[in-house]
């Protein structure tokens, strides 16, 4: 069985992780991967959004299964073309990308088949925008409906800084298209969680849903970014709410796009805000969490590579339901100086190789070097990483609880070192 791994972040070194303890011994190849992923099996020199490029290699060396990490590649259509040509792919057609390529298209489905979701108006033109928000005032959530990156939505705490928003997105087009049609929305009170499940078709099979953490700092201060850190399980989210939430939005979901003539194949995650209310949909993602993921497959017991065939190759009702353990994961992303921002790359990691047996290292932004310092090489014999991303690594520890596993994970992020690091220090704190 030979198996491509699509993207290079920590999430898609979790996947090849995963997928390497399957009984059918799987051979790996990565596009592009990263300096973890490197140890697991062949990077492939391709990016994730060169669709073509990836069906090639793919048929070059046999690829029995793909499975694609990040949404760019499912919004450009990597699933369509591959399922045209006969590839086995994980994740969603380009239509069934759409609950996270366009936030209007996901909201308006949700409103026609009555999902949970916050109330809202879309927008083109900017007075009519403006004039919304001054009627509904403030707080209120202002977003851009494509895909962002992270950097369309503004929960505004003031009508002025909902004005601004809008400004920046439909007058000085800061974000380009994605701006051009905007949700504006009300805004919710309550936790998030971030609920993941397998899709194929009409049959839904729930995984461990885990929380994460948006802000780059303590106190979930400053500017949004990737993630900084999550753990499963959300203990303060009872099993009843989390059979709750499936039955209120994953199920009635799928069955959606099926009517719609949209089948969906693949990981739907739907970040949910839990209020008094009830579980409300903050958004829909078509792609495994980043760093959700390293914190949910640790979790998992079972073949990965099973589950995500029978989903990609219309099987998924066959299989039965994976076990999960009861042990709790926690996860610490170490970021580049200056993430989120412009950050620096190219710094030696140092001390992978001291942490506890129990704890594992994902690699995000790494890439395997030869020593650049002369004096490093007679040290290191071999290839060495480098940070070559924003978030650079994942660390992540288990336990018997959410503490033990927080108590784990710091204890070793420390040993973990690069020039300009930076990481939360509240992952999971004060979290069972
Ligand atoms: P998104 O890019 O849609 O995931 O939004 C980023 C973050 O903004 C979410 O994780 C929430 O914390 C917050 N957010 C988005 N929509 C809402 C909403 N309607 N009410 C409150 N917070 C929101
Ligand atoms: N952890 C947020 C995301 O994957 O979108």
């Amino acid at each position: 069985m030979n198996v491509l791994v699509v993207g290079s972040g920590a999430r898609e070194h979790a996947l090849g992780w995963k997928l390497a303890q399957s009984p059918q011994r799987p051979r790996l190849f990565f596009a592009p991967g990263n300096g973890g992923m490197a140890s697991l099996g062949t990077n492939l020199a391709l990016r994730a959004e060169d669709i073509e490029d990836l069906s090639r290699a793919a048929q070059e060396h046999r690829i029995d299964l793909t499975v694609v990490g990040p949404e760019a590649a499912l919004v450009a259509g990597l699933a369509d073309l591959f399922s045209s040509r006969g590839q086995a792919v994980f994740g969603p057609s380009r239509a069934a990308a759409e609950i996270e390529g366009s936030k209007t298209f996901a909201r308006d489905l949700c409103r026609s088949y009555g999902i949970p979701i916050p109330e809202y108006a879309v927008f083109t033109s900017y007075d009519q925008a403006v004039d919304y928000v001054e009627r509904k005032g403030a707080p209120i959530v202002v977003k851009a409906d494509g895909l962002a990156a992270g950097k369309g939505v503004t929960v505004a705490a003031t009508i002025a800084e909902a004005k601004q928003a809008l400004f920046d997105l439909m007058r000085r087009k800061l974000l380009g298209p994605a701006g051009e049609r905007v949700l504006i929305e009300e805004c919710l009170v309550g936790r998030e969680v971030s609920l993941h499940a397998l899709v194929d078709g009409e049959t839904v099979v729930p995984l461990p849903s885990a929380c994460d953490y948006k802000r780059v700092s303590d106190g979930d201060r400053g500017p949004n970014t990737g993630g900084m850190g999550a753990y499963s399980p959300p203990v303060w989210f009872t099993a009843e709410q989390e059979e709750q939430a499936h039955r209120l939005i994953t199920v009635p979901i799928a069955r959606a796009l099926v009517k719609e003539g949209r089948p969906y194949r693949g990981l739907i995650y739907p970040g949910l805000m839990i209020t008094s209310t009830g579980p409300k949909v903050v958004e829909f993602n078509c792609r495994f969490g980043d760093p959700e993921t390293q914190v949910i497959l640790p979790r998992l017991e079972g073949d990965l590579l099973e589950l995500l065939l029978a989903t990609a190759t219309g099987r998924l009702v066959a299989v039965s339901p994976p076990q999960v353990s009861e042990q709790a994961a926690v996860a610490v992303v170490l970021a580049s100086g200056g993430y989120p921002g412009d950050y620096q790359t190219g710094k030696l990691v140092t001390g992978i190789r001291n942490v506890d047996q129990d704890v594992t290292v994902f690699h995000g932004g790494t890439a395997l070097e030869r020593p650049r310092e002369e004096a490093h090489r007679d040290y290191y014999q071999e290839l060495v990483p480098y940070t070559s991303g924003g978030r650079a690594l994942t660390i992540v520890g288990r336990g018997a609880t959410v503490a033990e596993a927080r108590a784990k994970v710091y204890k070793n992020a420390g040993w973990v070192n690069f020039e300009g690091v930076h990481y939360r220090r509240d992952i999971a704190l004060g979290i069972g």
